[in-house]
């Protein structure tokens, strides 16, 4: 099941905390595949701008910053830590002050082509499971498998803030996250470059109502049904 030929690309696009990221990760620790979460890269990008004071009106001074913006994952104790030229940002990435500003710089067509440039590098290996908005649609149009999550606002809402939580993030309110949720999910829909849709080939899953567990069993029946799939395949082809 786990032979190197015989690996996938898995797409994971929803709604803002919708549970992609857990989902994905596990997923990805189950298969023993590498696990990119796209929308770590989007706040990343949006931090050097806040910090660099980057007018993300001026298309010269951001495209100058692009260039110098590197971004990486590295596992530190089991978690995945986003590091932003060098510097672990893993922490900062998930303040408010991201959070609001995100949205606006990922409608930037200058700054998707520069992270979804990246992320298809990292994923022409296969045997990855990648996150984000559109990753299905855009980054990996052919992935063999393609979820799309869903969830109500009132479980999104206390999952971010539980989420935050976990991270030592307490300064926010439960009104201050829903907010922001849904002002994200207007300007990620409705945005003109590759907006937040589900790709025609995704398998809905509405998890308003699912454990951590159970999603888990239902994405990984999945991907092993579509691992089993093409092992015969190739066998058969040679
Ligand atoms: O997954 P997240 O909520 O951390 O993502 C933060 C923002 O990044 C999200 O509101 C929109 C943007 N994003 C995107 O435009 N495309 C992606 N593939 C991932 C995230």
């Amino acid at each position: 099941m786990k032979d190197l030929n015989n690996k996938i690309t898995i797409a994971v696009d929803g709604f803002a905390a919708c549970g992609k990221s857990t989902l994905a990760k596990a997923l990805a620790k189950e298969l023993g595949y590498i696990y990119i979460d796209s929308g770590a890269m989007y706040r990343a990008v949006t931090l050097y701008f806040l910090d660099n004071s980057v007018d993300i009106n001026n298309s010269e001074s951001v495209a100058l910053a692009l260039k110098n913006i590197s971004i990486a994952f590295k596992n530190i104790a089991g978690q995945n830590h986003t590091f932003l030229n060098g510097l672990d940002v893993e922490k900062e990435i998930r303040a408010m002050r991201v959070s609001d500003f995100v949205s606006p710089v990922s409608t930037i067509s200058s700054v998707r082509r520069f992270l979804v440039a990246c992320q298809k590098e990292m994923g022409n290996q296969k045997g990855i499971v990648m996150d984000g908005r559109d990753i299905g649609t855009v980054v990996f149009p052919d992935a063999e498998l393609k979820l799309f999550m869903t969830a109500s606002q009132e479980v999104r809402t206390k999952r971010r803030l539980l989420e935050l939580e976990s991270k030592g993030i307490f300064e926010y309110s439960y009104d201050q996250i829903q907010n922001n949720l849904s002002e994200r999910d207007r300007i990620d829909s409705t945005r003109a470059d590759s907006p937040l849709r589900k790709a025609e080939d995704a398998i809905v899953v509405d998890n308003s109502d699912l454990s951590t567990d159970q999603q888990l069993e239902l994405a990984l029946s999945l991907a092993n049904q579509i691992i089993e799939k093409k092992s015969i395949r190739e066998k058969v082809n040679g």
